[in-house]
C-alpha cells in the first residue's frame, strides 16, 4: 500500500520521510495554514524533500479560477498533485486538469457516487475521508467498500486514497479493503510501528544476553 504524510509541516515530513516508508504527501488549506500559510513556499520545500506525489489544494471554489490556480500549482514542481473538493466546478476542473495532462486528487469525497463521478472525469486519486464519516455516527470503511468494488468493475485508474485515518484501526483496515495509498498524520505513522511486546521481547532479549557475559 502507497503511504501519504498528511501534513504540512517540513520537520516531520523530514523525520518519517527518512523512515524510508514515505511515499508522498498530501496537504490542504487547514495544514497549509497550520504551517505558515504561504501554500508555494511550503510545497516548494516539500518537494525538494520528498520524491514523490505532493497534494497542494486550490483555494478557488470557481471552474476558472480552480484552472487558473492549479495550472500556476502544477509548475511548482512535477511531482504536485492538484487537489479540487468534490463540487460541479472541481468535477469540470478535474475533466480539464485530465484533459491537460495534470495530476488530481479530488477531495471531501463522502460517497460511492461522487467516487464514481471524479473517476470518470479521470480523476489521478480520489480522497474519501472516513474519519468525518465515522464522526457522524456513519461507518467510512463502508464507503471505501463501496468505491473498491465500483472501481474494480470497471477497471478504473483512480486510486483510492483512503483519508481522514483517525487510527491504526484505519489504518489496517483500509489495507485490507486493498486501498491504493492510505493519507495518514504523522502520529497515527509513528503508531503504526509500536506493539508492547516487542518492546518486551527486546528488553529480555538484551537482558539475557548481558546476564550471559
Ligand atoms: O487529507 C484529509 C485530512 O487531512 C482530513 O483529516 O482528521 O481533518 O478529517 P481530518
Amino acid at each position: 500500500m502507497i503511504f501519504f504524510i498528511d501534513t504540512a509541516e517540513i520537520e516531520e515530513i523530514k523525520e518519517l520521510y527518512n523512515w524510508g516508508i514515505i511515499d508522498g504527501v498530501t496537504t490542504n488549506p487547514s495544514l497549509i495554514a497550520k504551517s505558515g500559510g504561504d501554500q508555494k513556499k511550503i510545497i516548494t520545500e516539500i518537494a525538494q524533500i520528498v520524491d514523490g506525489p505532493i497534494s497542494a489544494e486550490v483555494i478557488a471554489t470557481d471552474y476558472e479560477g480552480m484552472i487558473k490556480e492549479g495550472a500556476e500549482l502544477s509548475k511548482i514542481h512535477q511531482n504536485v498533485v492538484i487537489k479540487v473538493p468534490m463540487t460541479v466546478d472541481g468535477l469540470k476542473a478535474t475533466y480539464w486538469f485530465n484533459k491537460n495532462k495534470i495530476r488530481t486528487n479530488v477531495t471531501l469525497v463522502f460517497s460511492a457516487n461522487q467516487a464514481l463521478l471524479a473517476a470518470k472525469n479521470g480523476a489521478s486519486y480520489i480522497s474519501p475521508f472516513i474519519g468525518r464519516l465515522d464522526d457522524i455516527g456513519q461507518t467510512g470503511m463502508e464507503l471505501i467498500k463501496e468505491i473498491k468494488i465500483m472501481f474494480d468493475h470497471y477497471q478504473y485508474s483512480t486510486k483510492i486514497l483512503a483519508a481522514s485515518i483517525r487510527s491504526t484501526q484505519h489504518a489496517k483496515d483500509v489495507a485490507l479493503a486493498g486501498c491504493d495509498v492510505a493519507t495518514m498524520p504523522p502520529k497515527i505513522i509513528k503508531q503504526l510501528i509500536k506493539h508492547p511486546l516487542t518492546d518486551i521481547g527486546l528488553e529480555k532479549f538484551l537482558a539475557d544476553y548481558k546476564n550471559s557475559l
